[in-house]
Formats: structure tokens, sequence, C-alpha cells
């Protein structure tokens, strides 16, 4: 008999959210960012499930690209890293996948013949992560079309969209457009998921929403459904044991919560060994039987605790969601003090992912 503990995945939602994303982005065109195993989902299943929405997939790497490419999708698909080896450009070129040059080392693999894939250049506008600086963006195009490379791209990548109070959004747009006004026929590129919340912001001719496919929200202090997005994975296990605690009794390990007042306490079958974060305070939420009840105590590898007192007809069997459609993941993320893409992608392959909606199939793991 299988464990109570899955990750249903609703196919509509991240449909839902990706239409969000493109009516957003226009007249740019948004391509659906499916790294990390599609943030948690699988990477092959939410890439099939947007290929007739998305006519372009962005991914991290080259691992990730070739999942796509077995799963028989044709779309073009953009390597955020761009290559770790020269060899890789000469599969990119092959397979088509758009290749991201970013640094010294890349353009001289592309110099010295290792391949001809499509190549997009990351502009380095203040993140100070990857790309070239601004000022050298005209001479590496030019040592590329030398060795008969066409540059059909450029973008940056933004390191505070999130936070609306933040004014490096606009200084990193200003220092990207100016670098790149000019450069002729070719596709600029700056937006993630929270550039597309941000009044006035110009998104280009090409956005790369990750999260905000997912349902979670990608801007500081929001949670998705705030935004009109929707949950696409509901976290969700059962009650396997129900405890009557006398007041003083302490709960789990550590003893960091103790009964105040006779409670009723139930506990659920899901643990930091699933992707539940074992930061979660007390007091996090979760729902059954329509009503929220509070974690108490710290989480256990395969279980945690809860306070039913609220609950009196919660019963051994009954359903728990850790989040989703009721709990979003934004809130559970906030009380463990971290964000909402570390939860989805931190999601362990013991727990099966069950898709839901159009499509609809039974899969158990994750993709990668
Ligand atoms: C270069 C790049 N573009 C786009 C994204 C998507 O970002 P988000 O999930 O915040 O929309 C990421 C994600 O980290 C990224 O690294």
């Amino acid at each position: 008999m299988p464990r109570a503990t899955v990750a249903r995945i609703h196919l509509d939602n991240l449909r839902h959210n990706f239409r969000i994303a493109k009516e957003r982005a226009a007249p740019a065109r948004a391509m659906a960012v499916v790294k990390a195993d599609g943030y948690g989902h699988g990477i092959e299943r939410v890439a099939r499930a947007l290929s007739g929405d998305t006519d372009y997939y962005a991914v991290a790497c080259l691992e990730e690209a070739a999942v796509l490419r077995a799963a028989g999708l044709s779309q073009p698909v953009l390597l955020m890293q761009g290559v770790h080896e020269a060899d890789d450009l000469r599969i990119s070129e092959a397979e088509n996948f758009t290749v991201v040059v970013h640094s010294p080392h890349q353009l001289d693999w592309l110099k010295a013949g290792h391949g001809r894939p499509e190549v997009w250049l990351k502009v380095n506008s203040g993140m100070n992560r990857l790309g070239f600086a601004p000022a050298d963006l005209g001479r590496v195009r030019e040592q590329l079309a030398q060795a008969g490379i066409r540059v059909a791209g450029v973008m940056t990548h933004f390191a505070c969209a999130d936070d609306e109070q933040s004014q490096g959004t606009a200084q990193q747009t200003e220092v990207f457009d100016r670098s790149t006004t000019g450069l002729g026929d070719i596709v600029r590129s700056v937006a993630n998921s929270a550039a597309h919340f941000r009044p006035g912001q110009p998104l280009f001719d090409r956005t790369r929403p990750g999260i905000m496919v997912y349902g979670g929200s990608p801007m500081l202090e929001r949670y998705g459904p705030e935004l009109g997005l929707k949950a696409v994975m509901t976290l969700e296990s059962r009650l396997i044991a129900t405890r009557e605690l006398a007041t003083g009794d302490a709960v789990g390990y550590g003893e960091t919560w103790r009964a105040t007042r006779p409670t009723r306490m139930g506990m659920v079958c899901i643990g930091y060994g699933d992707g539940y974060p074992r930061h979660a305070v007390n007091g996090t939420p979760v729902w059954i039987r329509g009503t929220r009840a509070p974690l108490i105590g710290r989480v256990s590898m395969d279980m945690l605790a809860v306070d039913l007192g609220d609950i009196p007809a919660a019963t051994i069997g009954d359903t728990v969601e850790l989040w989703g459609e009721h709990i979003p993941v934004d809130e559970v993320a906030a009380c463990a003090g971290t964000i909402s893409y570390e939860l989805l992608t931190g999601v362990t392959r013991r727990v099966p992912r069950v898709e839901t909606g159009a499509s609809t199939s039974v899969n158990t793991g994750s993709d990668l």
C-alpha cells in the first residue's frame, strides 16, 4: 500500500499561469523556464503540458535541454548558463539549443570552431554573477562575426526585481538598454517573473518567467494568489496518529513546543526527508477539513505534528495539505525563512508526483 504523501501537479493551473505571463509580457514573447526539473514539478511533464503555449524553453544546462529533446519536444531551448565543455557546442548546434555566452572561455571555444549553435550574449548589468561588461559587447560580437557566428540575442538578469522599493532594476535596465541599443536585428531579453509585475518595466522582446508559472509569487511579501496565480503543486499527506497531550507535555525532537493547555494533536506522514522544511516554525499552517491547523514542535525526517484543537472532527486518515490551493507555498516558505523556489525544487524523489488536469496520467518520482 503506497505511503499517503503525494505532490499533486495541476497542469491546468500551470497553463493558466503561463498564459498570465504571456499576457503580461505582450508584445514581448514569454519563454517557459523549466530548469531544476521544472521547479520540482517534473521537467518533461511541465514542458509537455506547456508545449502548445510556448515556442521556446529555457533551462540552465545541456542535460536539462537533452531531456526535452528525448521527450520529443522540438522547440528551441535556451541554455542560460551556456555550455560547460567545448564539445557541448557541437551537440547544441545539432540539437538546436541556443547557447548563452557569458565568459571569455566560452568565446574561445566558439572561436576555435568547436560548433556553431545559435548564440545569445549575456551582459553583466549589475548582478555580477555572469556576463560580459557592457563596454565589451561590441568587441565580443565582432570576434564572433569573424568566426562566422551571428549573435541572435542578448540578455541580462535582475538582482532585485522582487523588491518594489529597490532602484536596482531601473538601473540595470538602463545599463542594458544603453549597451544593446543599436545592435540591429537582435532579440533582447531581461525579464524574470518579477519583472512582469513591475509597473512600467520595459520587457523588451523575450521574457523568461519561471516561478510565476508554477504559482509562486515572484514579489517580496506577496503570495501567488494575490497576483492571480494558481498553485500548480499541492503537497499532501495524511494524519497517521492522534494523541491527547496534558498541559506541560512537549512534542518532538528538542522539546521545542510544549502544551500550555490540554491539547489534541495529530501526526502527519511527511517530513524533511520529503522536502518539507525542517526550519518551519511553530504555527506554520497546514490545511485539514477546511481549516488551518498550526505546526507544533520540530519537523522530523518522516513526520510532523499539528495542533488539532480547532478541528475536533479530525481523525486518522484525514488528508492534510501542506501547501497548495489553500496554503500558499509562499506562506510556508516565509515561515521557514526561505522562498517558494527552494521548497518547490526541494520536494524529494520519495514523493510521487501525481498529475491532474488535461493530459492526465500518473507518474512516480521526478524526471531528473
Ligand atoms: C537567467 C534566468 N532567467 C530567468 C529565470 C527565471 O526567474 P524566476 O523564476 O524568478 O521567474 C532565472 C531563474 O533563476 C534565471 O536564472
